[in-house]
């Protein structure tokens, strides 16, 4: 569409949801550049969105087709913009991403609503921009300030960036108006500036991308684009033209690369995942007041989230004093975001004043969704859904926090068994994105959409699970964990395995986090199936003897690892490997090296094995979401797609093969997951997405 406001000719970006500028808006926007340059009664154009987005970037879902690449390309419809004889002023609401931005930069001048946010989040998807951004950025922000934008991926708000040459005007109203003044000023003016044509201080950049490399953290190093956005940054010391081909060059490499391809998945798998399959779906209920019972650690968690979305919220405890305690740890949550300048006071007051503590059973009556977050005990549990059922009003929707308990257990001690769910949340439950919910046999789908969506406006992702013992990710979990205490049997120390995982990209090794976590935890449930587990089955007591030795995590100072002086830095101890080699011999295990490949293949496959095994008993409705789960919760690396979208990229006879290692290694009791089966349907599933 385009509008005419006395001799400016507003061109307005129309591809909704978020003008992601597909090969369509691309022919369109350069036809309408074309026309306002030959019309005589056009002195300039405005290019212009919709409330939501200018534009949200390049178009995800034509990467890696034909329409990508087909003329005008972004490239090649920005410089069109860059040699427009007219003027072409960027009027930005909403986000300005990627693409967007660049198209933005092209331009000879640009106006943004103070609220709008702007960024280049190319690094989250395995990419750097590739149509100037980090040529033109560095030129109008300053290098710095463009280098921790294109390394965060972050937006800042067009207030935080007014002051830059970025923006000619950030105002509060009136965009249109003011972008189309700017057209006429210019009009009028003898030249026009252009990002390209900025001088440069080549040794503020050398020095500030060195700077930056140096800082550089092991995660980032894994993956090519960070190295790749610095060579790039770099060369804005050059010409520009020669600057461009730079970028260019090095996008293109990153392009195929397979942790592009994994993050590209991964960004559809996570909005899918958030969505029910179509016949779950149904009405949702309507959730304004929020009951949360325990105030502990999670239960004041989950409640900060919920203040932070706009909820009210009453926290429940058992006493004065426990209730206490858990306010005052809500009271010093937002007193160290405003410390930090995270926060505004005001922002922080509001959100408190919505938070209401209370002893009384009797409070529930008002709650539409209760979260029952009380000790990980099936007793216990079941004796508040007990009482639940006679303060919650009918229709509330009764939610647990367990993370591994059953459902239908926990449902079945009260009268209304349709409306309790599963919503697992992880520690720390104000940080963390993942939500598992979790279906029992009787959930309404009313109430398993509503906890869906209830989850969306925390801003979490969650991921739907049925019933089942640790559900999607501490079953996943358990059967990696469980075959990296195999391979400390078979030869290799904790930090052996704990590096290699490191190295292969995982935010911790399985050892580190059984310490942070605390030994105990599960020392006490492993007791508890004692009388259950099958004795043919291959069992690893190496944790039983660090616990029976006091040995209980990173709390007391000693687990896996000894933990000098309470300090975080953790050192490798002789009486653990004691207590290895022990086990080893007993089992009549002869040690040998293991290799940090195989290490790294052998827990990856046991935790693509158990995925497959779980989606072919439909506990996970689909391999992206298992992959979600993984990265979001368990610190699998994001840019290596997921355990699923791992193995199903692997070579299918290398993977049978080492599948049928797995299954000698793991002994009594193995199942064999299906995955020439799944390959089919992750590649449709890809291949729907792209369509
Ligand atoms: N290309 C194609 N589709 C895009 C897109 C893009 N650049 N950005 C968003 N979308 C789609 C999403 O896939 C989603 O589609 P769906 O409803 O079919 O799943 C829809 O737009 C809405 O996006 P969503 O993320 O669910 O909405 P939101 O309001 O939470 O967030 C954005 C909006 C724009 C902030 C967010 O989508 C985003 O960050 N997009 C990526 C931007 C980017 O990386 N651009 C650079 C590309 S190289």
């Amino acid at each position: 569409m385009i509008d005419m406001r006395d001799g400016v000719a507003v061109v307005y970006l129309n591809n909704p949801p978020v003008n992601s500028l597909g090969h369509l808006l691309r022919s369109f926007l350069a036809q309408a550049i074309d026309a306002a340059e030959n019309d005589d009664t056009v002195c300039g154009i405005v290019l212009a969105g919709s409330k939501e987005a200018f534009s949200a970037g390049a178009d995800i879902k034509e990467f890696g087709t034909t329409l990508q690449l087909a003329e005008p390309m972004l490239r090649t419809l920005i410089a069109r913009v860059e040699s427009c004889r007219k003027p072409v002023v960027a009027a930005i609401e909403g986000v300005a991403l990627g693409g967007g931005l660049e198209l933005a930069m092209a331009c000879h001048g640009r106006v943004a609503l103070a609220s709008s946010r702007l960024g280049l989040p190319e690094i989250s998807l395995g990419l750097i921009p590739g149509s100037g951004g980090t040529q033109r950025l560095p030129r109008l922000t300053g290098v710095k300030v463009a280098l921790a934008m294109m390394l965060s991926g972050q937006t800042k708000t067009a207030h935080e960036l007014a002051g830059t040459s970025l923006l000619d005007h950030v105002v509060e109203s009136s965009l249109l108006e003011v972008a189309a003044n700017l057209v006429r000023k210019l009009a009028s003016s003898s030249s026009l500036s252009l990002a390209a044509t900025q001088p440069v201080d080549a040794a503020q950049v050398i020095a500030a991308v060195e700077q930056e490399r140096a800082r550089l953290n092991t995660r980032q190093m894994l993956q090519p684009a960070y190295a790749a956005l610095l060579d790039a940054v770099t060369a804005v010391t050059l010409p520009i033209k020669e600057g461009l081909q730079r970028e260019r060059t090095l996008f293109l490499q990153l392009l195929s690369s397979t942790a592009a391809q994994a993050l590209r998945y991964q960004f559809k798998a996570e909005r899918e995942a958030t969505r029910l399959p179509n016949s779950l779906q149904a009405q949702e209920r309507e959730i304004r007041q929020i009951a949360v019972i325990g105030a502990g650690t999670m239960g004041t968690g989950i409640a900060i989230s919920a203040l932070d979305a706009g909820f009210n919220v009453l926290l429940l405890e058992q006493s004065d004093e426990a209730l206490q305690r858990g306010l005052s740890k809500v009271v010093d949550h937002y007193a160290s975001r405003i410390a930090a300048g995270k926060e505004s006071a005001d922002r922080a007051a509001v959100r408190q004043s919505r938070l209401v503590g209370s002893t009384s059973w009797s409070r529930l009556s008002l709650a539409d969704l209760v979260i029952e977050a009380v000790f990980e005990d099936l007793e216990a549990k079941q004796e508040v859904f007990k009482r639940l059922d006679v303060y919650a009003k009918q229709g509330a929707i009764l939610a647990t926090n367990t993370s591994y308990l059953d459902i239908d257990a926990i449902a079945s001690t009260t009268s209304r068994p349709w409306d309790v769910v599963g919503m697992h949340f992880f520690s720390p439950a104000q940080v963390m994105k993942l939500l598992e919910v979790v279906r029992g046999a009787q959930t309404s789908s009313e109430v398993l959409s509503t906890a869906m969506a209830f989850g969306r406006s925390l801003k979490k992702l969650p991921v739907l699970s049925e019933n089942s013992f640790g559900f999607i990710g501490n079953r996943i979990y358990n059967a990696y964990r469980r075959q990296c205490e195999f391979m400390l049997e078979d030869g290799a120390y904790p930090e052996d395995i704990d590096q290699a995982l490191t190295a292969f990209g995982f935010a911790m090794g399985p050892f580190a986090v059984a310490d942070l976590s605390g030994l105990d935890i599960a020392w006490r449930m492993r007791q508890a199936q004692s009388a259950i587990r099958n004795p043919k089955e291959r069992y690893v007591a190496i944790l039983d003897r660090l616990c029976e030795i006091g040995r209980l995590g990173r709390k007391i100072g000693a687990g896996y690892y000894t933990y000098l002086d309470g300090k975080k830095a953790k050192t490798s101890d002789a009486k653990v490997r004691a207590v290895i080699d022990e086990a080893s011999a007993k089992r009549g295990i002869v040690r040998r090296t293991l290799l940090v490949a195989e290490i790294q293949r052998r827990a990856l496959l046991a935790m693509a094995n158990e995925a497959a095994l779980l989606l072919a008993e439909g506990v996970a409705a689909r391999p992206g979401d298992v992959d979600v789960v993984l990265v979001q919760g368990y610190g699998f690396p994001r840019w290596e797609g997921g355990p699923m979208h791992w193995a199903l990229n692997q070579d299918p006879v290398r993977l049978e093969i080492e599948l049928n290692a797995l299954a000698q290694n793991t002994g009594h009791g193995f199942v064999k997951g299906d995955f020439c089966r799944l390959g089919s349907t992750i590649n449709n599933t890809i291949q729907g997405n792209l369509n």
